[in-house]
C-alpha cells in the first residue's frame, strides 16, 4: 500500500465532510507534501505502445485533477500508466463562483461546473520544464473564457507545450464554457484541426495530439468526427468529457448545472466509444474514460474498442489504492483468458454500439 493510498482511508472522512472543492485544495497540498514515491512494480504485459509512446500500463488519470501540473509525478507514483494536467488556458482565470463541484455520493457521480480555473500556460508549463520524474505527462488544453479567438488560444497551447508534453490533448467538449462544443462540429472542427497541425509542423519537438470529445453527440455528429480526425489529423481521440444530460439520480444535486461524470456516465461513454470505434474500424487509438470504478468497468472499455483508459471521479470515492485494483483485476482477466490487450480491444465494440451494455 502506497502513503498515498493509506493516507486516504485515514483522511477520508474529513475530506468528505468538507465541501468538494475545499476538499480536492487539500488533496493537492497533501500530495505536494508526500516524499517522493519509488517507482511502482511494472506488469509488463499490462505495457501498451501506440501514439508512438511506451505506456507502463493503459490505465492514466483523466484531465480536471492536477490542473495546474503541481501533482503528476505524485499520481504517477500511485500506478497511474499516464497523466494528463489541465485543462489549462493562455491567461489564468479564475473560473466559475463557487460552490461549483458537488458529490453525489449516493450515485458515485460528481457535477462540476469549474469553468476552466487555473493558473495559466505559464505557470503550468514551469513546473513541467522543472519536472525531474520520467512518467508520461500529457497536458490538456483550452481557450479563455474571454478569448476573441479561441483557435488561437489552442495554437498558444501547442506552441508552449510541445516541447515539454508527452502528447497534448485538445479540449472542446468542456459544457462549463459557454460556445465552446461548437467547435466539435464539422466546418469548425476542420478548420481547427487545419490550423493546428499547421503549428504543430513548425515546432521541433512534435506529441502525439489527442482530441477529447463530449458523450452527447448524435449519430451524425459523431460520424462527422471520425471523418475529420481520419488521414492523420489526430493521433487519437478521447471519448469522453462529462456529459450534459440527466440520467435518473438520487443525490439531492442531481439537478445542478455542469457536467456529469462518474459511474452514471458509463454507459453512455461507454456507447460512444464503441460507435466510434466501429466508425474508424479500430484505427485511431482511442481512450476510454467515463465512469470506471474497478476492474470490470475497465475491461468493458477495452472490449468496447479502448487502446488507453483514464479515469477521475471515482478516485473522489474510493482513492488512490484503485489504480492498483483496477490493474491487478485487468492482469487477472488477461491471465484468465490467456490473451492480451491488443487481441480483446473491441471485442463487444459492435455488440455495445447497437445493443447497449453486455458483460457488465
Ligand atoms: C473534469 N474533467 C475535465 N476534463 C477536461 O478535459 N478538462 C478539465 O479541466 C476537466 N475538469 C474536470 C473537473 C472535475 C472536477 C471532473 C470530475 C472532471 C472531465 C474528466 O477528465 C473526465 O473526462 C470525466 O470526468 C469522465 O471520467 P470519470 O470522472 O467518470 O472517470
Amino acid at each position: 500500500m502506497t502513503h498515498a493510498s493509506l493516507g486516504f482511508r485515514l483522511v477520508r472522512p474529513l475530506l468528505h465532510s468538507l465541501d468538494a472543492e475545499t476538499a480536492h485544495d487539500l488533496t493537492i497540498k497533501l500530495l505536494k507534501l508526500m516524499p517522493p514515491a519509488a517507482a511502482r512494480p511494472q506488469m509488463s504485459h499490462l505495457a501498451v505502445s501506440t501514439l508512438g509512446l511506451n505506456f507502463a500500463n493503459p490505465l492514466g488519470l483523466a484531465a480536471g485533477f492536477d490542473k495546474n501540473a503541481e501533482v503528476p509525478d505524485a499520481m504517477l507514483a500511485q500506478g497511474f500508466g499516464f497523466v494528463e494536467v489541465g485543462t489549462v488556458t493562455p491567461k489564468p482565470q479564475s473560473g466559475n463562483p463557487r460552490p461549483r463541484l458537488f458529490r453525489l455520493a449516493e450515485d458515485r457521480a460528481v457535477i462540476n461546473r469549474m469553468g476552466f480555473n487555473n493558473d495559466g500556460h505559464a505557470a503550468a508549463h514551469a513546473r513541467l520544464a522543472a519536472r525531474r520524474g520520467s512518467g508520461l505527462v500529457g497536458v490538456n488544453l483550452g481557450a479563455n473564457k474571454d478569448s476573441t479567438g479561441r483557435i488561437a488560444d489552442y495554437v498558444a497551447g501547442i506552441e508552449a507545450f510541445s516541447e515539454v508534453a508527452d502528447y497534448l490533448t485538445v479540449n472542446i467538449s468542456s459544457p462549463n464554457t459557454p460556445g465552446l462544443r461548437s467547435l466539435q462540429s464539422r466546418a469548425e472542427l476542420q478548420s481547427l484541426l487545419a490550423r493546428l497541425n499547421e503549428a504543430r509542423a513548425q515546432q521541433t519537438q512534435r506529441p502525439p495530439m489527442l482530441l477529447k470529445i463530449a458523450p452527447d453527440l448524435r449519430g451524425d455528429e459523431l460520424e462527422d468526427i471520425a471523418r475529420c480526425c481520419g488521414g492523420g489529423a489526430v493521433d487519437g481521440i478521447i471519448v469522453s468529457n462529462t456529459t450534459i444530460a440527466r440520467p435518473p439520480l438520487k443525490s439531492r444535486h442531481a439537478l445542478e448545472p455542469g457536467g456529469l461524470s462518474g459511474a452514471p456516465l458509463f454507459e453512455l461513454s461507454t456507447r460512444q466509444l464503441a460507435r466510434l470505434f466501429l466508425l474508424t474500424d479500430g484505427r485511431i487509438p482511442l481512450v476510454g474514460v467515463g465512469g470506471i470504478g474497478d476492474a470490470e468497468t475497465a475491461w468493458a472499455k477495452i472490449l468496447a474498442g479502448a487502446t488507453l483508459l483514464q479515469l477521475y471521479s471515482a478516485l473522489i470515492y474510493r482513492g488512490p489504492g484503485l489504480v492498483a485494483e483496477i490493474l491487478e483485476g485487468l492482469s487477472a482477466r488477461l491471465r484468465h483468458e490467456g490473451s492480451n490487450l491488443e487481441s480483446v480491444r473491441g471485442r463487444e465494440a459492435q455488440a455495445v454500439a447497437h445493443q447497449g451494455l453486455s458483460g457488465t
